[in-house]
Formats: structure tokens, C-alpha cells, sequence
């Protein structure tokens, strides 16, 4: 199952500039210059005698920010929230982080239903439909709240001065825009089902990634992955397991499973919505369910964080589910490469030499550098659907945390043309990328006497690069790009799934950069 929060979005067009009928729990008023001079902020002020537009000034003067009202006579929304708007020349994020925080009131405030008025005024360089698309993509995703472990009783709470709401309770967002011709209306539900849809895989994304360990083993994933094939029919999905890997000869992948009493899957999700003869795009996400370290164990201060091991899979399967929601005419190939890493008397250990389907032999020389392997044989696998591009998105080196923080996804490649194209996306989306060099002196560190790889190399060195640089050696036969999106994909405080960078490759895929 796809994890769904809000039961829609919907655009409703005003013509007559009539919105104090407009029947919602929460109306949201972006204040700026040009809300306060149209005809709907004039007619529904004049229905509050001139109350909403004092208070807009209010909440207009600097250092003041958002205004709560309560039932005005004469207007049918239960409470006004006008909030300052923000300028053109706000950063994307900013603009993001506002639209889902008022996803997150409407939920502390008990809200059903929350209709949110265009304030028409957009960051440089994007438009209407770029906001109605952004507003819907960050309302879906501010709403998620984690609750599947939890006691269905479990009630909302004032923790300090943060509400912390333990339920989702919006269930329908409405945009109001004005005065569009037909054409324009049909292009503005356009993108507000794109950008619902996409909130939605960025939910999947996130929801796969919070659950605990032992709430989404690889067989579990698999069942839920399989499950969502009975909702999108555009989506195929089959399954390898343990037998199945072995036959592939994937001795690279099957080292980091071998510790462990679970079982590994390596699921391919096919959607075929694009002209036949046209060559898949390929993305391929790290599912280590979680990550012990193996022999090479971890210590035990935040491990529980590597339950997120799997975000890259989790990305994988958020995007494809957006695709086929949104009937996009593409062709994409998911791979979810899921193991978990564990020690134990059958656990592979430092120094053993495995045989990985590319041919290439590697000695593991670290057990906790295991993503790199499983993805190793993922994507020798993928070299065989032809694809135009392939994509590898993993929680794959703390190194990249040290880099870059959790800002931006670190990107290396095998292709200038595939990098750019994802740094586009993500400044377009806010879901930031920012590119590693990949040069061959990188490459050499993977030297060792005892086969042909090695699984580390380079000390303390660039371990992101150096991580990358391995990979590489199993992506000569595509164009190739690597994400390391260890930081950006969930955040340890407050603690939970990010979903990144669904919105990136949604980007990329749905708006044909890859052409
Ligand atoms: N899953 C981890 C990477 C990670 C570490 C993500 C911390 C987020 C926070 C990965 O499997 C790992 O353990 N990488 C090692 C590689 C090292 C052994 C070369 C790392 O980064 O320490
Ligand atoms: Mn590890
Ligand atoms: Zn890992």
C-alpha cells in the first residue's frame, strides 16, 4: 500500500471575488500587498468591518508574524490564519517549510479541512502553476504524522512550546485561485495533482523509512510493495530471493544478508507508461532494513537510526508510486536492493573475498560498508533492461553528513549531462544535490593484494568519493549518477523519515530533463 494522508487536494476558482462563503475549518490568507487589494480580501474585510485587514497590517509589520482569528459574523470559515507571506526573493525552502507548517497547525488545531487563497505572489523565476504544485506537494507532506506503532488513543500534546499532534486529522486542502480562464484551470489541477501525487510518494518514502526494523524486514517490504500493484495496475512488480540471487551469481549482495536470520529480497517495480521502444529509465535505492555494521559492528549511540538504512529503496518505491498515480508517459525501472546487516556465526567478516555478478572479485575488508555491495550487484543486475539512465540513491557514507550536512544530497557521476540535470531538479523542487568530483585518481584506492576490489580504501579520506568510486567500477556500461543521501534522507531531530529526494527524481522524470 501507498501510504496516503490527505483524502484530496482540490483547486476551487473564484470568479465573482466572493470568498467569505467559502466553507472550510481553516481559512489561510497569505498577507502581502497584492492579497490585500483583490477583490476577495476586499469583500470578505468588509464582511469583518474592516477587522481582517487591520489585523492583516498587524501581521505585516516586521518582527509580527501570524494572526489567529476566531469566527467573524457574516463568514463561513470556522478561523482565518493570515500569515505574512513571503517575497520573491525568498529562498525555495522557505517557501516550502511554510506550507507544510501550516499543514502541521491545521492538524494541531484539529482541522478537517483547510482552503488555503494564492497569494500570487511567487519566488523569481516560478510561476502560478510552480506554486499550486509546491503548495500541494508540502501540504501532503506536512501533514504526515508517524502513528502506525503507536496507541491508536494516543492524544495531542503541548511539549515546551511545540504542539506535537499525534493523529492526523486534515483530510481535504482546497487552493483558491481567481478569475482563470477554463484553460488555465485545467493546467492548475494539472499541477495540483502532480504535486499531490508526488507529496504522497514522499509519504510512502517516509513511512517505509520510520518504520522500526522489525516492522519492515525485506519480506515485509516485499509484501507491501507487491500489495500497491492491486491500486496502480501501471505498476509490475517482481521479487528475487535468496535462491534467486544466488543463481544470478550475486555474491557481493548476498555477503551482507548472510549474518542475518532475514531472509534478502531484491524487488524490481516496472512501469511501462511511455512509447514501447523507448529505453527505461533506471533507479536503484539501498534497503539495508538495518544496519548493525555486521562484524564490523557499529557502537551503540543512535543506531537506531539505521532503520532509515533502507531510505533509498524507500525513495525508489515512493517515485514509482507517484509515477503511476500521476499515468506519467515514461518508462522507469525501480530496483529495491533489501538485506539486513547483521553479525552473527554465519556473518561474512573483515578479510573474506566474495564473487560479485559482474565477475569482479572483492574483499571485504569492513562489514559496515555493506550498501556499497549490495548495490554493486543491483546494478550490474540493472545493466541488462539497456536503460538511457541509471540513478543509485543510498544512505551510503557518514562521510557525506561531515560534507555537506543535510541540506543536499551529494551527487558523483559518469556523465556532466546526468549531474546537471539532477542539481536542476532539486533547485527547482528545494530538494537540494550538490555535486562530489569523481576523477580516476579517486579510483585506484580499491586496490588490494587479495582480490580484485576492495570494500574501503582511502582512510579517512573523501569516503563519500571513495565510496562512489566502487560503485563506479559496476556502472561503466550506462550513463550513471550516485546519490549519497545518508544526511538528507531522514533527520535525527526531530527524529523521522524525510522522504528526499522523491521530489528530485519526480522532477526530473515527469519534466523529460533526461531527453
Ligand atoms: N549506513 C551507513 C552510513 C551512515 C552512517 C548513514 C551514519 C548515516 C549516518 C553505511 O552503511 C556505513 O556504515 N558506512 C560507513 C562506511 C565506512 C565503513 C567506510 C561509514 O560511513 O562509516
Ligand atoms: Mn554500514
Ligand atoms: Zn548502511
Amino acid at each position: 500500500m501507498t501510504y496516503k494522508v490527505l483524502n484530496n487536494i482540490t483547486v476551487k476558482n473564484i470568479n465573482n471575488g466572493v470568498i467569505s462563503n467559502v466553507s472550510t475549518d481553516l481559512l489561510v490568507i497569505p498577507v502581502n500587498n497584492k492579497t490585500i487589494s483583490s477583490d476577495e480580501f476586499k469583500e470578505i474585510d468588509k464582511k469583518s468591518n474592516g477587522y481582517l485587514l487591520k489585523s492583516s497590517k498587524e501581521a505585516l509589520n516586521p518582527g509580527n508574524q501570524n494572526h489567529l482569528i476566531t469566527s467573524i459574523n457574516g463568514i463561513t470559515a470556522k478561523k482565518i490564519l493570515l500569515v505574512k507571506d513571503l517575497n520573491e526573493k525568498d529562498d525555495i525552502y522557505l517557501w516550502l517549510n511554510k506550507y507544510k507548517y501550516i499543514a502541521k497547525i491545521a492538524n494541531s488545531m484539529n482541522c478537517k479541512n483547510l482552503s488555503i487563497l494564492d497569494g500570487q505572489v511567487y519566488p523569481n523565476g516560478k510561476n502560478q502553476l510552480w506554486f499550486l504544485e509546491m503548495v500541494s506537494r508540502s501540504t501532503e507532506s506536512g501533514a504526515y504524522i508517524f502513528s502506525t506503532t503507536k496507541n491508536k488513543t494516543a492524544k495531542t500534546e503541548k511539549v515546551g512550546k511545540e504542539i506535537i499532534s499525534s493523529n492526523v486529522s486534515l483530510k481535504n486542502v482546497t487552493l483558491i485561485t481567481s478569475k482563470l480562464t477554463s484553460a488555465q484551470l485545467k493546467k492548475a489541477k494539472i499541477s495540483v495533482l502532480r504535486g499531490f501525487s508526488v507529496g504522497e510518494g514522499i509519504n510512502t518514502a517516509k513511512h517505509l523509512g520510520d518504520l522500526p526494523a522489525n516492522h519492515a524486514t525485506p519480506k515485509i517490504i516485499e509484501k507491501i510493495v507487491k500489495n500497491t500493484t492491486k491500486e496502480y495496475q501501471g505498476l509490475k512488480v517482481k521479487s528475487l530471493n535468496e535462491k534467486d540471487l544466488a543463481r544470478l551469481k550475486m555474491g557481493s549482495y548476498l555477503s551482507v544478508s548472510k549474518g542475518s536470520d532475514e531472509p534478502p529480497r531484491m524487488i524490481i517495480i516496472e512501469y511501462n507508461g511511455g512509447k514501447k521502444n523507448e529505453k527505461p529509465i533506471a533507479l536503484v535505492g539501498k534497503g539495508i532494513t538495518f544496519d548493525t555494521g555486521g562484524i564490523s559492528i557499529k557502537p551503540s549511540p543512535g543506531m537506531d537510526e539505521m532503520k532509515w538504512d533502507m531510505c533509498g529503496a524507500g525513495t525508489v518505491f515512493g517515485v514509482m508510486c507517484s509515477l503511476a498515480r500521476i499515468k506519467a508517459d515514461v518508462n522507469v525501472i525501480g530496483i529495491m536492493a533489501c538485506a539486513e546487516n547483521m553479525p552473527s556465526a554465519r556473518a561474512t567478516k573483515p578479510g573474506d573475498v566474495v564473487t560479485s555478478m559482474s565477475g569482479q572479485t572483492i574483499e571485504i575488508l569492513n562489514t559496515d560498508a555493506e550498501g556499497r555491495l549490495v548495490l554493486a550487484d543491483a546494478l550490474t543486475y540493472v545493466g541488462k533492461y539497456k536503460p538511457s539512465y541509471v540513478i543509485d540513491m543510498a544512505t551510503l557514507t557518514g562521510a557525506v553528513v561531515v560534507a555537506l550536512g543535510s541540506h543536499a544530497s551529494g551527487v558523483m557521476a559518469n556523465n556532466q549531462f546526468l549531474a546537471d540535470k539532477i542539481i536542476e531538479s532539486g533547485e527547482e523542487t528545494g530538494d537540494r544535490a550538490w555535486q562530489l568530483p569523481l576523477w580516476n585518481e579517486y579510483k585506484s584506492c580499491t586496490r588490494t593484494n587479495f582480490a580484485d576490489l576492495a570494500n574501503i580504501g582511502g582512510g579517512r579520506e573523501a569516503g563519500t568519493i571513495h565510496a562512489a568510486a566502487f560503485l563506479s567500477k559496476f556502472a561503466e556500461d550506462y550513463k550513471w549518477a550516485h546519490m549519497d543521501i545518508a544526511a538528507s534522507a531522514w533527520s535525527s531531530s526531530p527524529k523521522g523519515g524525510t522522504g528526499r529526494p522523491v521530489s528530485l527524481i519526480c522532477d526530473l522524470i515527469l519534466n523529460k530533463k533526461l531527453k
